[in-house]
């Protein structure tokens, strides 16, 4: 039998930062407000002409670095994003895969907003273990500074930019396998998270056309409350499902959205403070990027070591949301 263990991470943060005085110079807002209501202190800004594939290969290059695999190795490519350098076509994992020149492999995009990261490790754990691919390389990578609003104050404080990559390999040591991955989504709620314009959904005189925007736009405080009840539902069933105690979970990654809510969902599975791991202080939300930017963190300072069982838990635009039980299995040196 084909297991899929997670073998590496790697991510990457662009250099500039903006913080809350800054965005308190552009809109109506403070640091104190953003700070209480969100736990964000900055986040970062990608340049102009760096894209969302520029950040999703320098993530790449480090996780495949860390699997100990060649990048001839590597037999798919799968990103999540929903700022993708090009609406439409080609996708963003096509254009990562020929800047790493990892040759003609299978590469498609998906888009589940924040859930993204989570619904890209479901697809690689389904392709590894039928056997139809063996390395399958995960990125998510997000420019959301490309489609915020930074005249609207209620979404402009909350994104960043940045990418995380992740590589999963098959393995016939159950140990090392993930354990589970849950995935669901509610189109009932798409009016709360959307980026009304752009599309064919957007109504407008083909041959009149303007130029549209494809700003999000969130009704914040309804999508905080559905937020908190379907991330702290998912993990509980994923737990019990699979007869998993909080206090086994090593590391709880929940996507960075709102400091708040992943307080809510930490103090809901009565998790100590360090299980809970935190970057939404330094990156705000990148959606797609928050989960594997976070491992990535614990990764590099440290924390997370071999073996160890992290709880990963997203929730996003769709809606969507994901959680996946994940052992951290590194090749043995
Ligand atoms: N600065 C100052 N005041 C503000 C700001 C701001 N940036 N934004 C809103 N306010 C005001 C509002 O106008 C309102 O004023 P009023 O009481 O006079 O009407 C007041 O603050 C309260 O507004 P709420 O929207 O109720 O504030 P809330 O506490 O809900 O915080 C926030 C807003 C931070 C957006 C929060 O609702 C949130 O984090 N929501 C969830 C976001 C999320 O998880 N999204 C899903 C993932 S993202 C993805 O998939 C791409």
């Amino acid at each position: 039998m084909a297991y899929a263990a997670f073998r590496s991470i790697g991510a990457y943060a662009p250099s500039k930062v903006l913080s809350n005085d800054d965005l308190a110079k552009m809109v109506d807002t403070s640091d104190e407000w953003i700070t209480k209501r969100t736990g964000i202190k900055e986040r970062r800004i990608a340049a102009n002409d760096e894209f969302t594939s520029d950040m999703g290969v320098k993530a790449a290059r480090l996780a495949i670095e860390r699997s100990g695999l060649d990048k001839s190795q590597i037999d798919m490519i799968i990103c999540a994003t929903i700022s993708p350098d090009y609406f439409c076509m080609p996708s963003t994992a096509t254009i990562i895969s020929t800047k790493l020149g990892l040759g003609n492999i299978t590469a498609f995009d998906i888009s589940a907003a924040c859930t993204g990261f989570v619904y890209t490790l479901s697809i690689a754990k389904a392709f590894i273990e039928s056997g139809m691919k063996k390395n399958v390389l995960l990125i998510g990578a997000e420019k959301l500074s490309s489609i915020t609003d930074y005249s609207d104050r209620g979404t402009c404080i909350l994104f960043g930019d940045g990418a995380g990559a992740a590589v999963i390999s098959t393995t016939d040591n159950k140990e090392e396998a993930i354990i589970d991955i849950h995935t669901g989504s509610d189109g009932e709620f798409a009016d709360l998270l959307m980026s009304p314009n752009g599309g064919s959904g957007s109504a407008h005189d083909a041959l009149e056309q303007e130029a549209t925007s494809c700003y999000m736009q969130m009704k914040g405080n309804e999508t905080f409350k559905v937020a908190v009840k379907t991330l702290t539902k998912d993990v509980i069933e994923i737990l019990k499902e699979n007869n998993i105690q909080a206090s086994d979970v090593k590391h709880f990654v929940p996507h960075q959205a709102n400091l708040r809510i992943i307080k809510a969902v930490g103090d809901a599975l009565k998790l100590d403070d360090k299980q809970v791991v935190l970057t939404v202080e330094k990156y705000g939300n990148t959606s797609g990027a928050s989960i594997p930017m976070a491992i990535n963190d614990i990764y590099e300072s440290g924390r997370l070591q071999d073996g160890e069982l992290m709880l990963l838990d997203a929730f996003g635009g769709g809606l969507t949301w994901g959680s996946a039980l994940v052992p951290f299995s590194p090749v043995k040196k």
